[in-house]
């Protein structure tokens, strides 16, 4: 199982380095060896840890260069940061990200051997035409990508699920995620609303080998007590 926690734009650096820090010592103090993801604002991807993994929630396809605002690959190869998010929701839709740019993104990284994290998901209306539009919508995010790279892994974020409090059903989740893993064998993440009071039973799902966790992840106490579901 993969654990993941996406920080995004929260928390400083001391609060981080607080976070990191008492999740490395409850998994420690409870044996658990699950894959444990932390993706922090950039201020933070210095926060080396020990078993935790820390991972960058984006970067520009790169190794240096005139992009302003971005982070290259010698930044994070500064801070051995080998683990990346490619297209989450919010930078698909917030920042108008295109599939072009993604794919770029991560042939650059896949080059690079990292870890790469890559998102999909459907807004609501979508959803709303059905199943059928759904998986075509997604599959269309597939496309470019090497579903075959051995450090590949999926997260399924529905958009509409992101930060809302809702999720679909188990059955939905179930169903989404068998359509998905005939595209790529890659372990695949269910993200969206995931917390504590429903994280154990999303987890038990077939299909679901981990958790992408936004707000919910906030908390060190609350994400170590998914790493324990795990
Ligand atoms: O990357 C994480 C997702 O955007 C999920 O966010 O748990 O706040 O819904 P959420």
């Amino acid at each position: 199982m993969i654990i993941a926690a996406n920080l995004k734009t929260n928390l400083t650096r001391i609060k981080t380095t607080k976070y990191i820090n008492e999740v490395e010592s409850f998994l420690k103090k409870n044996n658990i060896s699950q894959e444990v993801l932390v993706f922090p604002a950039t201020s933070s991807l210095n926060l080396h840890s020990g078993s935790v993994v820390v991972g960058a929630q984006n970067a520009y396809p790169t190794i240096n260069g005139a992009f302003t605002g971005e982070i290259g690959y010698e930044q994070l190869e500064e801070f051995n940061i080998k683990t990346i998010l490619i297209g989450h929701s919010e930078r698909r839709h917030l920042l108008g990200e295109a599939q072009e740019k993604l794919v770029e993104k991560f042939n650059f990284y896949k080059n690079l051997g990292f870890k790469i994290i890559f998102c999909v998901g459907e807004p609501i209306e979508v959803r709303e035409e059905g199943f059928e539009s759904m998986m075509e919508y997604i599959s269309k995010q597939y496309e470019g990508i090497d579903t075959l790279y051995e450090n590949l892994v999926i997260a399924y974020e529905p958009v509409w699920a992101i930060g809302t409090g809702l999720t679909p059903t188990s059955e939905d989740i179930v169903a989404i995620h068998q359509e998905l893993k005939k595209k790529s064998q890659a372990p695949l993440l269910y993200g969206g609303s995931v917390k504590v009071t429903n994280a154990a039973e999303v987890l038990a799902l077939e299909g679901v080998d981990g958790i992408l966790v936004g707000s919910a992840a906030l908390y060190a106490e609350h994400f170590c007590t998914m790493c324990q579901y795990a």
